[in-house]
């Protein structure tokens, strides 16, 4: 198969998707892979070092034009919309459910659309999402300490502490993906870290995984107002699959919380956890309220983009394997997860949560795979 990388051009994206080692799989697999010029660079990697594992480097319009699969890290943009091809498999983030006209571009075009979002596991895990709550959840905390410097508008803590002086407190609300990433990084500075879910196998999970050194905590209002008074550090991990993001911290609890502490709701992609977040950028992340530090970057892993890249691909890789090695009929037909990823056959809306809300029918792939 010919699999086609174009460069990102969402502004602010620096992530691509693919590296040299996937480029290399992907050649040793016999598949023939252009790379558009440039399409590395932001995640620091240079056209030399795919061009090292046997890519060609291409111009935009080869990319799209030639190739049968394309891999991207975002959605196409409109400018991107004439470059797709019919019977086109494009394999990328594309939440597609607030997007309709994006979606009507997919269908109009159409190419048979792949989401990353909605590649899903037997018991609902959702694995080309969890490197990016990885990411941000271990960022949280970074930025977090980041901020909690005077100079940054913080308390002037440092969560370590020092022999004497007693470590951050840092609450984390939210035992998934993120909340455990955060909570590794937050014991790994020293600390004094408590974490809240409703789900209390998460919370047993937590606590085995720390050997009992987080306190865990079953998550509602009480808990969370006594625990906010203590913090420096308070990260928001929650999420209900596909719902916004529940309010779990009132104005008045941020009004309860020192000054000078932080807020990084990671969560304020679903619409945040924090009655008082708005979404901020990597630009200009943090304004105040009550006293408080309010972090609202939507899109944190774009601040790590060779990180994310890698995390991301490494995820992703397997799945681009068996496309390109099977071919697309077979590839969902052997694959549940895959097959759950496909959101646009060629016109068709498949996956029934963006017909929903795109107002149309689904319509199931096997009938589609049937008459292909
Ligand atoms: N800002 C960013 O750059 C960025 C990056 C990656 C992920 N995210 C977001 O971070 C959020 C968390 O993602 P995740 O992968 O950790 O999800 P996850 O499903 O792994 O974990 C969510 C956790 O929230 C818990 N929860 C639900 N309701 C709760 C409540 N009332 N109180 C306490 N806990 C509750 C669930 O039990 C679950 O353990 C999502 O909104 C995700 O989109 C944001």
């Amino acid at each position: 198969m010919i699999v086609g990388v174009p460069r990102e051009i969402k502004s602010g994206e620096q992530r691509v998707a693919l590296t040299p080692p996937g480029a290399r799989a992907l050649v040793e697999g016999k598949h023939r892979v252009l790379v558009e010029q440039g399409a590395g660079l932001g995640s620091s990697i240079r056209d030399e070092e795919y061009a090292r594992e046997g890519a060609t480097l291409a111009s935009v319009e080869d990319v799209w034009k030639q190739a049968e699969l394309i891999l991207k890290v975002k959605e196409p943009l409109a400018e991107e919309y004439p470059r797709m091809r019919a019977g086109q498999i494009l394999f990328t983030y594309l939440h597609l459910a607030p997007a309709p006209e994006l979606a009507r571009a997919l269908q109009a075009a159409e190419v048979v659309a792949i989401a990353y979002e909605t590649v899903e596991r037997p018991g609902g895990a959702l694995p080309l999402l969890a490197p990016m709550s990885e990411v941000a959840g271990r960022l949280s905390v970074q930025e977090g300490a980041f901020f909690l410097t005077k100079a940054r508008g913080g308390r002037g803590i440092l969560l370590a502490g020092v022999p004497g002086v007693p470590p951050g407190n840092i609450v984390v609300l939210g035992a998934g993906t993120v909340g455990i990433n955060a909570a590794r990084i937050a014991l790994g500075l020293g600390a004094d870290v408590s974490i809240l879910d409703i789900n209390l196998d998460r919370l047993r999970a937590v606590d085995d995984l720390f050997h009992g050194r987080v306190i865990t905590l079953v998550s509602n209002s009480f808990n969370i107002s006594q625990v906010l008074r203590r913090a420096d550090l308070l990260v928001g991990a929650v999420l209900v699959t596909g719902a916004l993001a529940p309010v779990l911290v009132t104005k008045e609890m941020v009004t309860s919380m020192k000054e000078g502490s932080v807020i990084v709701d990671v969560a304020v992609d679903q619409g945040g956890t924090v009655e008082t977040i708005h979404p901020t950028t990597l630009h200009d992340p943090t304004y105040l309220v009550s006293g408080v530090v309010h972090y609202g970057v939507a899109n944190m892993p774009a601040l790590v983009p060779r990180t994310s890249t890698f995390a991301l691909t490494n995820a992703t890789l397997p799945y681009v394997l068996e496309l390109a090695g099977k071919g697309l009929a077979a590839a969902v037909r052997d694959n549940a997860p895959l097959a759950k990823g496909v959101n646009i056959w060629r016109g068709r809306v498949v996956h029934p949560a963006v017909a929903e809300a795109l107002g149309e029918p689904a319509t199931p792939l096997p009938t589609l795979l049937e008459r292909s």
